[in-house]
């Protein structure tokens, strides 16, 4: 029997960190990342993000784009991000983010298992829908459902 929910492609993990320079500057020095993405700013989510590129086996649009690091500062005291650090002065793993075919679909089969969704569905830093799911109902994870930008099929 087919699963009501089938389980895609880890698009991101997001990483809360108090200076987005110094983390820039440890993923392109210290780890030898090639792809850094230029930093901006997410106003209502109260963040600035950017994205580390790791290799996949698909660059070219046949297989498997790589997943990203993503970058996330607070801009304000009020970010949800700034709570974050103020509980993880050092920053760390914010959320994890797994992509799906069609996001109403996602949302409804979340919801119809007594998931709690946190807020609506909105465009996400790829510009494609997403929606958070909170980290009491996922093993402790929060974690970010979005809808599988076009660049990575
Ligand atoms: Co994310």
């Amino acid at each position: 029997m087919k699963p009501a929910f089938t389980l895609g492609r880890m698009n991101h993990l997001g990483y809360a960190v108090p200076d987005m320079d110094a983390a820039i500057a440890h993923y392109r020095d210290v780890m030898g990342a090639s792809v850094v993405t230029e930093p901006f700013d997410m106003p209502e989510q109260g963040v600035k993000v950017c994205f580390v590129h790791t290799p996949g086996n698909g660059e070219d649009g046949n297989g498997t784009a790589g997943t990203q690091v993503e970058l996330l500062s607070p801009l304000d005291g009020n970010s949800p991000v700034a709570g974050f650090i103020a509980k993880n002065p050092l920053g760390g793993q914010h959320h994890v983010c797994f992509e799906v075919p069609d996001i109403e679909e996602a949302r409804a089969y979340f919801d119809g298992i007594g998931k709690r969704i946190l807020g609506p569905t909105r465009i996400g830093a790829h510009g494609t829908p997403i929606f958070f799911v909170h980290p009491k109902d996922m093993m402790g994870m929060l974690t970010e459902i979005m809808e599988t930008p076009e660049e990575t099929h």
